[in-house]
């Protein structure tokens, strides 16, 4: 279905203004974050207008609205990726979910926090130590990259990666030796957020399963832009943040299997998570609460789940196939511009709608301001894949990415700023 691209920007009043001299804004750096419709701004203001209260808390009427509200917000994001409410934990974005696991894993390896019911239980089984390897690719953000090594770093276990292909894939070709007896956890992107390759993550998980690792999937560019069911993707682990679909910063998700989940030790310990305290020491309340210390981020996460009910709206194969529309003229239009080259793959084919590019002789910094004044909003730099900017033999790149709210002419405007640098700085 084609959507009414039109009647969806008017949900989202930014997209209305006007910069740097009167240019009609046109946003495409929704890779980093996504603006947000009147739907979900409404859900936060009647939370806190309304219901504010710290949740899992009061006994008044205010905090079992507010404790609704939220085990409500867990049950719809669980509902919009196809899984169970009590695999869901709120984090406060992917970032912190992959530290998360990471961390636990290393607490298991250490026996965790003193008295958790992790000690001496299937966690053992988490536990990884010098002989063992963690293996990720070279496409990743540094979010699923930095929390690997330094688990690797406090274990002693080694870090492998699968390479990048020049047209920014996984390169898979090494499978068979990098995928063995020693892996214990198997971490990859599901969408590279600079190149845009969706990596054969089911092909990977069950290469890694065959040999007993745990498979952790970063979903961060996937969930907000294509339907995803967590039980299709083969992943043990699956995380995203908030803001990038819609919702406000400030939330995250974490999925796990319940199993998994149940034997893990706690990353993070406090108030809220905690089953008996004694002097002497704690125990721990089961999942989900024993990952959420603290008063959660209730308002956030009411935020969520009214940006899950408006994406459902739209329809998830119809964000997908809009945005599959606009990567591809995207590739067209600026392949089209002498100078200009894609860095990922240069069909629509397993790829989502991050197009990253370079400008010969023209620095991504001086693309991106040339565009800004033009009103138009890119990303530049290295987009925390650094890794995979090297691999790609360039030091950064500009990366427009796309959303449900952009259109055809917005791209247009993309290639036609881009020579408008090329002019500016007379090149090519
Ligand atoms: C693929 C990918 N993973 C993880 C992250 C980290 O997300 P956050 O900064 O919201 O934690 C990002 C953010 O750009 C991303 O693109």
């Amino acid at each position: 279905m084609t959507l009414d691209v039109a009647a969806i920007r008017a949900d989202f009043p930014i997209l209305s203004r006007q910069v740097r001299g009167g240019n009609p804004l046109i946003y495409l750096d929704s890779g980093a974050t996504a603006h947000k419709p009147l739907a979900v701004l409404d859900a936060e203001r009647e939370f806190y207008l309304r219901h504010n209260a710290a949740a899992h808390r009061g006994a008044h009427l205010l905090g079992e609205e507010a404790t609704d509200a939220y085990e409500h917000a867990r049950s719809r994001i669980a509902a919009f990726i196809g899984a169970d409410p009590g695999e869901i934990i709120f984090t406060r974005n992917a970032t912190e979910a992959a530290n998360l696991i990471a961390y636990s894993v290393s607490n298991a390896a250490t026996g965790g926090p003193a008295g958790g019911p992790a000690a001496g239980t299937p966690a053992a089984g988490l536990a990884i130590g010098p002989d063992d390897e963690v293996l990720v690719t070279e496409l990743e953000h540094h979010a699923n990259l930095v929390p690997w090594q330094q688990l690797c770093q406090r274990t002693g276990a080694r870090l492998r990666w699968f390479p990048a292909t020049p047209d920014g894939r996984v390169d898979l070709t090494d499978i068979g030796d990098l995928v063995g007896e020693r892996t214990r956890i198997v971490a990859v992107t599901h969408q590279s957020n600079v190149t845009g390759a969706i990596p054969p993550v089911a092909r990977i998980a069950a290469a890694a399963h065959a040999v007993g690792a745990i498979v952790v999937v970063d979903a961060a560019q996937s969930v907000p832009h294509h339907p995803v069911a967590v039980a299709d993707t083969g992943a043990d682990f699956l995380f995203f943040s908030g803001h990038k679909m819609l919702a406000p910063t400030g939330i995250g998700v974490l999925w796990g299997r319940s199993e998994l989940l149940g034997a893990m030790p706690p990353f993070i310990t406090g108030g809220s998570m905690i089953e008996v305290v004694r002097m002497e020491g704690s125990t721990f309340l089961p999942p989900p609460q024993r990952f959420e210390a603290g008063v959660p981020a209730v308002a956030q996460a009411v935020g969520l789940a009214a940006a899950c009910d408006y994406l459902d709206a739209v329809g998830m194969e119809n964000v997908a196939e809009h945005e599959r529309m606009l990567t591809g003229r995207a590739i067209e239009a600026l392949t089209a511009v002498p100078g200009v080259r894609i860095l990922g793959p240069l069909t629509t084919e397993d790829r989502g709608g991050a197009v990253a590019f370079e400008v010969d002789q023209v620095h991504p910094h001086d693309v991106g301001q040339v565009l800004d004044e033009l009103g138009i909003a890119v990303r530049t730099g290295h987009h925390c894949a650094w890794p995979l900017h090297r691999a790609l033999g360039v030091q950064a790149s500009t990366r427009a990415s796309f959303y449900l709210y952009n259109t055809p002419d917005e791209v247009d405007a993309l290639a036609d700023g881009i020579r408008t640098a090329q002019k500016f700085f007379g090149t090519p």
